[in-house]
């Protein structure tokens, strides 16, 4: 071969194997780095007992925060009559509220040296919220539901800050009473208000008055 092939040559292998090198390796597996429910600690100088117990405890209310923020999103997409457009919105709201809670639980449980709960199927084997089902319902239904959940996770919550505190996890602790025990007390203002049966034109005496009584 003449110099000038070989070193066109030389040059073609070398980008082949530029490319080559470029390629992403694709379809690998490996053993997972830590399984779920083992603890790989950290130094925030918390006991490892301590840091398991929240990590149980917060994956928990993951599972069923997850829940409550998709049943939102449900009932955001499927209301149906007059109170449409402001139940839309305030669904809404309150889903974009809970995804806050259930990225700051997520990452708490990783702080901890856990390992987060994420996927869809986890979550349903894991909640305690019941399941609704596909179809539509009619607001004070929808309403319902979501009440009965909030008022699983602020009874599971209260009890979860309070063994918090016992162990020693004062972070928890606040996550729990700051973020998702007060979002979610907020939140139930917000939806029960909506079945107080108040006349939406003439008070109750003004209709009694109307029809001769
Ligand atoms: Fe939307």
């Amino acid at each position: 071969m003449s110099p000038r092939k070989e070193e066109t040559r030389t040059r073609i292998n070398q980008l082949e194997e530029g490319s080559q090198r470029a390629k992403p390796i694709l379809h690998q597996h490996a053993r997972e780095i830590q399984p779920y429910g083992k603890i790989a600690k950290l130094p925030i100088a918390l006991d490892e007992t301590a840091c398991e117990t929240s990590v149980n405890n917060l994956n928990q209310i993951l599972a069923d925060t997850m829940t409550l923020r998709d049943m939102y999103k449900k009932h955001h997409w499927q209301v149906a009559g007059v109170t449409f457009y402001q139940l839309h919105l305030l669904y809404d709201k309150h889903y974009g509220e809970q995804d806050e809670l259930v990225d700051s639980v997520a990452e708490r449980i990783q702080l901890l040296g856990g390992v987060s709960i994420a996927m869809a199927a986890d979550v349903a084997e894991t909640t305690i919220i019941p399941r609704p089902p596909r179809g539509r319902e009619e607001v004070p239904v929808q309403i319902s539901r979501l009440l009965e959940a909030h008022e699983f996770i602020l009874k599971e919550a209260r009890a979860m800050a309070r063994q918090a505190s016992e162990v020693g996890d004062d972070g928890t602790n606040d996550l729990l009473v700051s973020d998702i025990i007060r979002t979610n007390e907020l939140q139930v203002w917000f939806l029960a208000e909506h079945l107080v049966a108040v006349p939406l034109l003439h008070p109750e005496q003004a209709k009694a008055a109307l029809s001769g009584r």
